[in-house]
């Protein structure tokens, strides 16, 4: 079945062929910018797409060329706590999958657990914990909803983002990111549990959106910004506006990162 955007896309697009799409999470769209023949096309005019009510979140599919490859650019996502529908992005990927994407890159803003990963770092996603118990492959009828997730974060685009790192001189430490349903930040109980589970990171997104990318086909990484240390780690209380305020500092050497490794698989 297609995808209902898929046909306002390949008009829009007007031959351009990315193989590789990004979605970029809170305080990131600034790497929209450096698109360069930008086609811009507003969420509200493709047939399924998410109207995000989330401030720091754009709403538009960004087209052209990064390092000179073609890319197509998701600037804004519609997360669980905004409607309660884990979906919610379903009808993106699928679009993704018809337009023959074949890579995705998923950015969020991300919580650290780890005292030795500060505010300001870019972590990549090695793999992840879905603590919130949603999935957004419930009520697929399909035997193809039982998607394995064993190597959900690709190790070749893994391996790709390390060398892309490396050759523009930025750390990219690995960890595992857990997917707490929000909109509340944790407590400071949960951020002790999450370290003791395994996780280094903490987030409200990205988790459905690798598995219903899985799911069609794409073959995924992802990458934190770290905006805080999470709950309990320091005297201070959480906010939005500190996230919305920290990411595009991370985020301008996420968009280093992304350029370097744009140029090695786009
Ligand atoms: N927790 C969950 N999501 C987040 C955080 C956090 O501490 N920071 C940015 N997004």
């Amino acid at each position: 079945m297609i995808a209902p955007a898929t046909g306002a896309l390949i008009h829009k697009l007007k031959g351009l062929a990315p193989r590789v799409a990004m979605v970029l999470g809170s305080g990131l769209g600034s790497l929209v910018d450096a698109v360069d023949d930008a086609i811009r096309i507003p969420y509200a005019d493709l047939p399924g797409f998410p109207h995000s009510g989330v401030s720091g979140h754009a709403g538009e599919v960004v087209a052209g060329y990064l390092s000179g490859k073609p890319v197509l650019m998701l600037a804004g996502r519609a997360h669980y706590y905004e409607m309660g529908d884990a979906a919610v992005m379903r009808p993106v990927m699928a679009a993704l999958a018809d337009l023959g994407i074949e890579m995705l890159v998923l950015t969020n803003a991300a919580g650290s657990v780890r005292h030795d990963l500060a505010p300001g770092s870019v972590m990549l996603i090695d793999d992840h914990i879905n603590y919130s118990g949603l999935n957004p492959l419930i009520g697929e009828a399909s035997d193809q909803r039982f998607v394995g997730m064993t190597a959900a974060y690709d190790k070749k685009l893994k391996d790709a983002f390390v060398i892309a790192a490396g050759e523009v001189g930025e750390k990219l430490p690995m960890g595992v990111y857990m997917w707490f349903s929000g909109p509340s930040f944790e407590t400071p109980a949960e951020i002790r549990m999450a370290r003791t589970l395994g996780a280094d990171a903490v987030g409200m997104s990205t988790v459905p959106e690798v598995i219903l990318a899985r799911f069609f086909g794409l073959r995924v990484a992802a990458c934190s910004v770290i905006t805080n240390y999470g709950a309990g780690m320091t005297g201070a209380e959480l906010s939005h506006e500190e996230t919305k305020d920290v990411a595009p500092k991370g985020g301008a050497r996420l968009q280093k990162i992304i350029r370097a490794l744009v140029r090695e698989i786009g």
